[in-house]
């Protein structure tokens, strides 16, 4: 592990956390510019960094004794020196099973400081490289000369636009490979312009460099003269950097309430974006409370004025209602307050992302209920075509309509890249399923308001002399599911209650006619069940839902859409060899012909309940036994 040395000057973000350091640099006299590289090692990404920390002298001395003996050692490239293995060392900790997302290393020019965020491996990375990206200035994308424009390539250039980076600079490298010939750069250069005239870059900057040999990397090559452009340093010396974070609009979400005795209140969190100081206005986003700052704590005694990256508690000159996940803004650049918008979506997750379905979104220090309503289109990113999509998959790119549970402050992300991301989180594994760029707020629901409804659900319930409950069967299809309910529902109803069964087949036929059998429509199905569900137990009635509802976190959703008991989830337990035996509709005889797809428990997944309040275990009992068991839970629950 000789490598390990070198990372005295890396740092990295190995918890998933999208901050970047706010380093040193960001704070010394230099300005800085942060930059992605996005490419494999086989491209050269390794030998480039390494080049680049090399030739910036920031390599101490005794790191390079040690780089010599060690390239002599573990090195690819005979007795030169192998600058992969200043940065290699990175694959090697994953190969061990550590993951790292993104490592960001410094180095500087004399007239500049520069964050290189270096995202590991290939293309089903597209996690890092966000993470990497969201911060950054520019990117460079490397191209291996003697392959050209890859699919990874048009891939990478998509994100970095995506992710709002303006700047692109086209390293092709290993051009001493192709005999440094103009004519195969020429073409991989028209090649890749034509595909990302369509993206919205700034400036894209082509280069021939050979980073094994330093072509064109701080000096002009011996080897190029056709080529009479800028170096790779000079290009980085040169490139825009975007506005400090301190020159935008003041942005602080409330990390926390400070309220350690009754004479002192103040809001605790890190300011994300612009400055402030004693006097300063701010509003809390989403209430348009308004206070003045009288104090700005620290740890190290009160401060004169605070800016982007300081973490501080303000003190307001009076008490104002502020809670976690509030939004301090100045009240002259207030962001919109909306409960729908459109987003980039980029979905990072194996299971496929589910319009309908409720997922957690985190901004700021905010984590709220959210559903994907509408995906508008998705990016092929070989041709950029806007296509038709029902889902995105693993690393695909979207844009989509989104609707939270409540208002929500919303800063476009070409305004502010920290307030106007947010991740996707999932419900209950508390995994990271995607990450967005919100582009603007939809003003479609804002005029619509609660009815108040005198006559409610308790006075509903109490004239039918009944608690509202759903009884949700769960179940293959053929399990009994519809025969049990429907003998439950007759029981219910020769005792007098009101009932009313729901059941699979019946509403395809009307309320779901348009829904098959795809993920992404038993995902909306359950979903408008549920909201149908909802409204019956509102009415006081008790309601059996006879539906296979094959996912656990549709059926979540629809137990938390109602107060905790009055949802009783029967788990109707057939075994598949039973439920093929007894193939009441015929149906899984097609399936197992092929003549069906997406069927439950032969081409598509059925999520078995881990907590059921009844697990009917069918085997060797007759239906009204079963019924009885119902029967029986529905008195343990008060419910008859
Ligand atoms: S769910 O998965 O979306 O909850 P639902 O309960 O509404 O399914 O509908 C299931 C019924 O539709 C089954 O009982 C069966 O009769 C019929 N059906 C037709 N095609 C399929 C299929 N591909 N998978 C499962 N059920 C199907």
């Amino acid at each position: 592990m000789a490598q390990h040395r070198f990372y005295s000057d890396a740092l990295y973000d190995r918890n998933h956390r999208e901050a970047a350091p706010a380093p040193a640099a960001g704070r010394s006299s230099l300005p800085t510019l942060r930059f992605l590289t996005c490419g494999s090692v086989d491209d050269g990404k390794s030998t480039l960094i390494g080049r680049l920390l090399f030739e910036s002298q920031r390599i101490h001395d005794d790191h390079f004794t040690a780089l010599e003996r060690d390239s002599r050692r573990f090195g690819t490239t005979g007795t030169d020196i192998d600058f992969a293995l200043l940065v290699d060392g990175l694959e090697d900790e994953r190969r061990q099973g550590i993951t790292i997302d993104v490592a960001y290393r410094f180095f500087n020019t004399g007239s500049r400081s520069f964050i290189v965020a270096d995202t590991p491996g290939h293309e089903q990375y597209t996690r890092n490289m966000a993470t990497g990206a969201s911060q950054c200035d520019l990117a460079i994308i490397l191209i291996d000369a003697r392959k050209g424009v890859l699919p990874q390539t048009r891939r990478h250039a998509t994100i970095c636009a995506v992710l709002g980076i303006g700047q692109l600079v086209l390293a092709v490298n290993k051009i001493d490979l192709v005999g440094y010939d103009k004519a195969v750069y020429d073409r991989i250069v028209s090649d890749f312009l034509g595909f990302a005239a369509q993206l919205t870059f700034s400036h894209i900057t082509p280069i021939p460099i050979s980073a094994r040999f330093g072509d064109n990397l701080t000096a002009p090559s011996g080897n190029m003269a056709w080529y009479t452009g800028p170096t790779l340093m000079a290009t980085l010396d040169r490139a825009d950097i975007a506005s400090a974070l301190d020159e935008l609009p003041f942005r602080l979400p409330v990390q926390w309430v400070s309220r350690p005795n009754a004479d002192f209140r103040g809001y605790a969190g890190t300011i994300v974006s612009g400055v402030v100081s004693p006097g300063t206005a701010l509003t809390v986003a989403v209430s348009g409370r308004t206070g003045t700052v009288q104090r700005i704590v620290t740890a190290d005694g009160d401060l004169d004025s605070a800016r982007a990256g300081d973490a501080v508690t303000l003190v307001l000159d009076e008490d104002i209602d502020v809670t976690r996940g509030d939004l301090f803004v100045p009240p002259e650049a207030r962001p919109a307050v909306a409960d729908q918008f459109s987003a980039n979506v980029i979905w990072m997750s194996e299971e496929p992302l589910f319009p309908g379905r409720e997922y957690l979104m985190r901004t700021g220090m905010r984590t709220l209920p959210v559903t994907i309503t509408a995906i508008k289109h998705k990016l092929d990113m070989g041709d950029l075509k806007k296509l038709a999509a029902p889902t995105l998959a693993l690393n695909e790119i979207g844009v989509c309509n989104l609707s939270t549970s409540s208002m929500i402050a919303i800063d476009a992300y070409k305004e502010n890249r920290a307030t106007g991301s947010f991740i996707l989180i999932d419900r209950y594994s508390n995994a990271t399923l995607g990450a967005g760029m919100i582009d603007f707020p939809l003003r479609r629901a804002t005029n619509i308001h609660r009815q108040r409804i005198t006559v409610d659900k308790a006075a509903r319930a109490r004239i039918k002399h009944q608690k509202p409950a759903i009884l949700w069967f769960t179940g293959l299809s053929g399990s009994g599911k519809s025969t049990v309910a429907d003998l439950v529902e007759r029981s219910l109803h020769a005792a007098g209650h009101h009932t009313f069964l729901l059941d699979g087949d019946n509403v395809r036929h009307g309320l779901n006619r348009d829904l098959g059998f795809t993920d992404t429509d038993r995902v909306e199905n359950i979903r408008r069940l549920g909201e149908v569900a909802k409204l019956f137990v509102e009415a006081g009635t008790i309601v059996l839902c006879s539906f296979i509802s094959p996912f656990a976190a549709e059926r979540r959703m629809v137990r938390d859409k109602v107060e905790p008991g009055e949802f009783l989830e029967i788990f109707v337990d057939t075994p598949l060899e039973e439920c093929i035996r007894r193939d009441p509709k015929g149906l899984y005889a097609k399936a197992l012909r092929g003549e069906i797809t997406n069927f439950t428990g032969i081409d598509s997944t059925y999520e078995v309940p881990e907590a059921p309040e009844l697990h009917l275990r069918t085997g060797g009992h007759t239906a009204e036994s079963l019924a009885q068991e119902v029967l029986d839970l529905l008195r343990d629950h008060g419910i008859v």
